[in-house]
Formats: C-alpha cells, sequence, structure tokens
C-alpha cells in the first residue's frame, strides 16, 4: 500500500509522533509548495507531511499554492491525502470542539488556480465530483474515529469561502440556506486538484468557532486557537489509529 499523507492545517504544524526521516524539496511545473514535504516513520508506517499554510503559518488561504502542494505529493507517490481543516461552525451540532468528516463541499472560491486543466493538451478534465471525497479513506477515518473513541460528526457539508476576513452573519445564514455545516477557506480548490490527479483525498474538520453570527462572542483568533489546542491533540490520536487499521 502507497503512504498516506496528511496536509496540516491551522493548529496542525507537524505530526507529534512523526519521526521525519527526510524533506523533500520537490520544483513543479505550478511552482513551489508551501514548504518541503517531510517523510517519515509513526510507528511502523510511512509517512509524508505537508503543511498547507508553509512553515509558522504565513500564507493565507487565498494565496496557497494548491496545485503545487497536490502535484508535489502525487510525485512523491502517496496513495491518499487526508487534509486537516480548521473550520467554524454551522449547524447547532457541530459545536467548537468537534470533529467533523465532511462529504460534500459548495464552493463559494474565487480567483484561484483551481484546475490542472489549462487547456493545452487537447483533453477535457470534466471530472466526476459528484462525491468530493474518497469514499473508502472517508470510511477508513470514520471507523479509526470510532475505534479510538473520539466523538465526531460522521458527515457535513463544507463551504469553502475566499478568505481571509471571516464572513459576515448574513452570509452564514446564505451558508445554512444553502445546506452548509460549516464554513472554512482552505477546502477548494484542495479537494478538486485531487480529484483531477486520482488521488483518494478526505478531510478531517476542527470546529474552532460558531461561525459569524452564532455565538455570543466577536471572533477571536486567541479564542479559536485556545479550541484548536485541544482538537489537535484528537487528530493526531485519530491520525494514529487510522494508520493503525491500515
Ligand atoms: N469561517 C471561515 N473559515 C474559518 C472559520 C470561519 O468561521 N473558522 C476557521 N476557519
Amino acid at each position: 500500500m502507497r503512504p498516506l499523507a496528511i496536509i496540516g492545517g491551522t493548529g496542525i504544524d507537524d505530526l507529534e509522533d512523526l519521526e521525519v526521516l527526510k524533506e523533500h524539496s520537490v520544483q513543479t511545473p505550478y511552482g513551489e509548495p508551501s514548504e518541503p514535504i517531510q517523510e517519515g516513520q509513526l510507528g511502523e508506517h510511512s509517512l509524508f507531511f505537508l503543511q498547507r499554510h508553509g512553515s509558522h503559518r504565513a500564507i493565507p488561504p487565498h494565496m496557497i499554492n494548491y496545485r503545487a502542494n497536490l502535484w508535489a505529493l502525487q510525485f512523491m507517490e502517496v496513495g491518499a491525502v487526508v487534509a486537516i481543516n480548521a473550520v467554524g461552525g454551522i449547524t447547532e451540532s457541530m459545536r467548537p470542539g468537534r470533529l467533523v468528516i465532511p462529504h460534500q463541499v459548495v464552493d463559494y472560491t474565487w480567483g484561484r488556480e483551481h484546475t490542472f486543466d489549462d487547456g493545452k493538451d487537447g483533453k477535457l478534465m470534466h471530472i466526476d465530483f459528484t462525491e468530493p471525497y474518497a469514499r473508502g479513506l472517508r470510511m477508513e477515518l470514520l471507523a479509526a474515529a470510532e475505534a479510538a473513541n473520539i466523538p465526531h460528526e460522521a458527515a457535513g457539508v463544507y463551504a469553502a469561502t475566499q478568505g481571509p476576513r471571516l464572513e459576515t452573519s448574513a452570509e452564514v445564514q446564505r451558508l445554512a440556506r444553502d445546506g452548509c455545516d460549516v464554513v472554512g477557506m482552505t477546502g477548494m480548490p484542495e479537494a478538486a486538484l485531487a480529484c483531477e490527479l486520482g488521488l483518494p483525498y478526505a478531510s478531517v474538520c476542527m470546529v474552532v468557532n460558531p461561525a459569524a453570527g452564532l455565538g455570543t462572542l466577536p471572533l477571536t483568533l486567541a479564542m479559536m486557537r485556545d479550541t484548536l489546542v485541544r482538537e489537535a491533540a484528537a487528530v493526531q490520536q485519530l491520525l494514529s489509529q487510522l494508520l493503525r487499521n491500515r
């Protein structure tokens, strides 16, 4: 089985138990990935890790080179990608502290390099994106969450917004009417690019705040960070279990 890759999001700057053996600076036709890709060993499994915001979280969501990141992971011959995404919760049950394994996406992003299809080779890339997340990989994540006793939501619709600003309360109401459960800024075009490359891809979302207008507090980064620290521990546990089950 080809090794798994983890794309870390806000709050997941490294994998605690990963013994890093090598770092790969991959040059891609699309420029540079967010940072060199770590290759290492977690228990008896090989694993690749890439923090999509780069080290010290310098790259904002709309400026991430999603194409270079996915292309580089495929170049490293990873078998599947698990993405970690921090999100705001819209649906009542998706409270701060909750992990969500989303099953659907609504894309509100714009102006991002969102496809490998440059129209040059005469091949149309109308990928089937009916199910944006790989079913088998989602099932593996759900089984791991069950086995490790990690409270989670087994499905959810992810709204990908442009950022970097957070939403207005009217925008969040609209997302709710659209059927979205959580909102984040990095889920797209990442999921679609993985699909274009034929890489099985799934996401683990960490709800770090009630989406705009749904909580009593103003949204502060400090508040999100507190929740993130707690959830990051659960995510690390989930990933370890995922690997143990493989
Ligand atoms: N909106 C968009 N992205 C986010 C949020 C949010 O409320 N929280 C964390 N990432």
